[in-house]
């Protein structure tokens, strides 16, 4: 049997070839476009066995980094803009309601339900007192009760809990009364960097990046019959609001934080839920609908084609 010699020009088709009879369609799709992506990223960038290794060696040490603590591959997709990127394209922007953003790698499954009014911060942890009064409601601004609302934040020190030995604190769980309210009260939070004593840190520095987020408060919320959402509120006036570490802040979501009469900080914030099976982005849809629109055409057009000519078919 003659063999095949391959070259850096034929090699790509090969492998390509190779992923052809891949059972599951979407697996398919995904691995054919990620080698198309990887052999141009090489062609273009055409590294040297000790650059290639050197990539190697970062990834591997990315990978020694994670833990159920931390998670190094998220804080890398997080900072090169990839986890928005995914939030754009799934999430969408329907009508009024709330934009979300990242989800971040401090959000801590079962926090303790509070009632409205309570504070989420233990006593001696730094920070200015903050109150926040929100509402949730529907495309159509009828409230929603019941809703469960996860909310989390860094104290006035840039950490959150879970990066210190403490125990639960700075986060809370609430559902939303009868008009869709809830309350409580936090710190008003502060900028603060993302972890950066790891590989993800070293890619920062080396291409001349700060690590900051801008300060935030992160909410989730959960309804029946609704879109979960996982959404920050972010302080206005923040230096780091046009250059988050990674890339999540938008524009509906920058709040005023004022001082209220008796001094304390406090902010209002309606959010709005989309109808469950509006997480589509709008273009995905769109581009679906697109390609289902060419598709009937195109066979449309087939049976067009084919009648003519079994027509001349038979005319002969
Ligand atoms: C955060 O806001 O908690 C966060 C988000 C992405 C990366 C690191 C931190
Ligand atoms: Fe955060």
């Amino acid at each position: 049997m003659a063999i095949r010699n391959f070259n850096e020009d034929t090699l790509t088709a090969e492998v390509l070839h190779r992923l052809a009879s891949t059972p599951d369609r979407r697996l398919k799709q995904v691995m054919t476009s990620m080698v198309k992506h990887l052999h141009a990223f090489v062609r273009e960038v055409r590294p040297t066995q000790a650059e290639w290794f050197e990539g190697i060696k970062f990834l591997t040490e990315t990978g020694h980094w994670c833990d159920d603590k931390r998670q190094e591959f998220i804080l890398m997709s997080d900072t090169l803009g990839v986890s928005m990127l995914v939030d754009f394209l799934n999430y969408g922007k329907v009508g009024n309601a709330t934009e979300s953003t990242v989800l971040g790698p401090f959000f801590v499954e079962g926090a303790p339900e509070l009632e409205h009014g309570s504070s989420i911060v233990k006593p001696g942890t730094p920070g200015e007192p903050c109150l926040v009064r929100c509402h949730v409601t529907d495309l159509a601004g009828r409230p929603i009760a019941g809703a469960i609302i996860d909310v989390w934040q860094a104290g006035g020190d840039g950490f959150y809990d879970v990066q210190k030995p403490d125990g639960t604190n700075l986060r809370a769980r609430f559902r939303s009364a009868a008009d869709g309210g809830f309350w409580f009260r936090c710190v008003k939070p502060d900028s603060y960097p993302v972890p950066h004593d790891g590989p993800v840190g070293k890619m920062l520095v080396a291409t001349g990046r700060h690590p900051m987020r801008p300060g935030h408060l992160h909410f989730m919320i959960e309804a029946p019959g609704y879109e979960k959402l996982v959404t920050h509120l972010f302080v206005k006036g923040d230096k780091y609001l046009d250059s988050d570490a990674v890339f999540g802040v938008k524009r509906s979501l920058v709040v005023d934080f004022a001082r209220n009469a008796e001094g304390i900080y406090e902010l209002g914030y309606e959010f709005v839920l989309k109808p469950a099976g509006m997480t589509a982005a709008p273009k995905r849809r769109a581009g679906a609908a697109r390609r289902k629109a060419s598709a009937k055409k195109s066979s449309r057009a087939k049976r067009k084609t084919s009648r003519p000519a079994k027509r001349s078919a038979r005319k002969k």
